[in-house]
């Protein structure tokens, strides 16, 4: 029985049935399962608490990023539904990062609450675009350190950077990490991908695993050989 499972599963689905269906097939000592703005679009909050009523960690992937006190609020709202971790843009500051974890602080049960430092979607072409002339890495970096300052409980980074990050930041910062392939299966639109056990090595906590599973002919025999695989790994935190 595994009480803490590495590996959430994205239930990208645009509709509460189809999510469901894949959910009824899965137990909370298999996965954690990360629900993000299409599926909370589309099927709203019923859907999370349902989730963690059936005994699963959720991670509510929305990425809040807005004044201080707006995203404190939602922080408030989104613990209201005993979600297991959240998320803000470390971009929205420090004092709007402070405000999240103090309003998430006050609750009965807090949620985990991480940071998005640089989308990996975002080239350094696209950075500049936007005014910041700095290479994507080093700006996850400074994020990270802001986000580890003020208290955050980690970041969502690509597995490359989390080796970086592992390094810089020490063991007590979760590193949670999409772009995951397993050997052998589809790439899809990821770039820069790592399979579960380089993901690990290189520092990841939890995985963000979607398609992998959701697409597989049996998305519960391809869960089943990721833990597996995650289980041969020896990991080498700092
Ligand atoms: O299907 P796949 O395994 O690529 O899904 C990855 C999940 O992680 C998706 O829900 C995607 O939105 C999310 N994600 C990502 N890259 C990021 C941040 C989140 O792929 N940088």
């Amino acid at each position: 029985m595994n009480d803490d499972p590495r590996v959430i599963v994205a239930l990208d689905f645009a509709n509460a049935g189809d999510a469901l269906a894949l959910v009824e097939r899965l137990t909370p000592n298999q996965c954690k399962l990360k629900v993000g703005n299409e599926l909370f679009v589309r099927a709203g909050p019923a859907l999370v608490e349902k989730l963690a009523t059936l005994g699963f960690k959720v991670f509510l992937d929305l990425k809040f990023h807005d004044i201080p006190n707006t995203v404190a609020q939602a922080c408030r709202a989104v613990a209201d539904l005993g979600v297991w971790m959240t998320n803000v843009h470390a971009l929205g500051g420090v004092k709007m990062m402070q405000a999240a974890r103090e309003a998430v602080a006050e609750m009965a049960t807090p949620p985990k609450l991480i940071a998005v430092t640089v989308l990996t979607s975002l080239s350094r072409a696209d950075l500049c675009q936007g005014g910041l002339d700095v290479e994507p890495a080093v700006q996850v970096e400074r994020l990270a350190r802001l986000a580890h300052e003020v208290g955050l409980d980690g970041v969502v980074c690509s597995a490359q950077e989390a080796t970086l990050l592992r390094r810089q930041i020490g063991p007590d910062f979760l590193l949670v990490t999409p772009g995951i392939r397993p050997a052998g299966s589809e790439i899809g639109d990821q770039s820069r991908i790592l399979t579960p056990a380089q993901a690990i090595r290189a520092g990841a906590d939890y995985l963000v695993v979607g398609r992998p599973i959701t697409q597989a002919a049996d998305p519960v025999a391809a869960l089943q050989k990721i833990n597996a695989e995650l289980t041969t790994v020896v990991e080498t935190k700092p």
